[in-house]
């Protein structure tokens, strides 16, 4: 089999899959673990997908990106009975999981507590990890949800984490706070900056001119929906498209912002948009993706913003300010500058 990252990244040494990946795959193989319909959780690229492939594995899919490449890799590899499943639908049941633990811990007790509601008595799941990113979080997550938890031994530093005897409990997996000015807040557990409004974007709101009138606006990398908040207060007249690539924030934003004018999109990229289209585009874009630092989609979209902005518009972005992203943005528009700044961010605008 040959699973290949998707979108390519532009560091070739990354890989779509890790020692914790070849190890589960073994280990179930080798306990003779009943791994029919078995769900496949954090399963980014597909490679557990496809290995599994004959045994029609359930794959959970949380983002658009991991959906992209699940079907790009199965199409690539002749696998055709992987059964894609929306994270918050109705699982098949199954006598087993098998799951990558994501970096969130917030998104790993999501994963185990809808675990819990779907496997039986007898049900196993098996966590692959690099021995490396370990946290005894995990295990305290772990021994909340299942009565037996052990550790495998290690295999080329990875090692996993094997749950048995599933806990029936009750987790509420939307969380809600309130930010400085006594507005609730409410987002999925696993989605970014839980419990507060992130520094970056508080930053940020301090700063961004909206213009008035009838313009269109696109928020990449929307989260919570914290940003098109911002912009609907200021101009309730706005049409909004807030974007991102993690199923659980587009749930999150829409019990945050709700109008005729605004649009959630479930989207790893901006492909919907039409060219010269919108007046406005804001990002706090991500840089890291999971232990990676990974400034992909933050480049991807200073060209795309490019491509979707009428002239005259402006793409707005907050970012760390060790992050180089001003030689990127150069690349497509011509006209950028550092707005403002302070210890830890800078705020870019780019006139199109
Ligand atoms: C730094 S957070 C910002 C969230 C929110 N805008 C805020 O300011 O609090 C970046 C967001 O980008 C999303 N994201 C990651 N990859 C993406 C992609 N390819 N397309 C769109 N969004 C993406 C993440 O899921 C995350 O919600």
């Amino acid at each position: 089999m040959n699973i290949l990252r998707y979108p390519k990244s532009s560091d070739r040494s990354l890989k779509a899959w890790n020692a914790s990946d070849e190890l589960i795959i073994r280990t179930v193989l080798e306990d003779n673990v009943d791994i029919e319909d078995c769900i496949l959780l954090h399963d980014l690229f597909g490679y557990l997908s496809c290995h599994l492939n004959d045994h029609k594995p359930q794959a959970v899919i949380t983002f658009a990106s991991q959906e992209f490449s699940i079907q790009k890799n199965s199409e690539n590899n002749s696998c055709s009975k992987i059964q894609p499943k929306n994270i918050l639908e109705h699982w098949t049941t199954s006598k087993s999981a098998l799951m990558r633990i994501p970096k969130s811990l917030g998104l790993f007790e999501f994963y185990l507590a809808r675990l819990c509601e779907i496997l039986g008595k007898d049900g196993v799941v098996y966590c692959g990890f690099m021995t490396k990113y370990f946290t005894p979080s995990w295990l305290k997550l772990a021994e909340k949800y299942f009565e037996e938890v052990n550790q495998s031994l290690a295999h080329k530093k990875s090692r996993l984490l094997i749950l048995k005897k599933p806990i029936k409990s009750k987790l509420n997996y939307i969380e809600s706070f309130k930010d400085d000015n006594d507005i609730e807040w409410q987002q999925y557990l696993g989605v970014f900056s839980s419990g507060r409004i992130d520094s970056a974007s508080r930053f940020f709101m301090e700063h961004l001119e909206v213009p008035t009138g009838d313009i269109k606006v696109v928020d990449v990398g929307s989260g919570n929906g914290v940003l098109s908040k911002h912009v609907q207060t200021k101009n309730p007249d706005a049409e909004i498209h807030l974007v991102d690539d993690n199923s659980l924030a587009t749930l999150s934003s829409k019990l945050n912002i709700k109008g005729d004018q605004i649009h959630h999109h479930f989207s790893r990229n901006l492909d919907f948009l039409d060219d010269n289209s919108c007046d406005l585009v804001i990002s706090n874009p991500p840089f890291h993706f999971e232990y990676e630092l990974n400034l992909d989609v933050a480049f991807r979209t200073f060209k795309d913003a490019y491509r979707i902005l009428k002239k005259g518009g402006e793409l707005w972005v907050v970012a760390n300010n060790n992050l180089a992203y001003k030689p990127q943005m150069l690349k497509s528009f011509d006209n950028c500058v550092v707005i403002a700044q302070n210890r830890k961010f800078n705020i870019y605008r780019c006139k199109k």
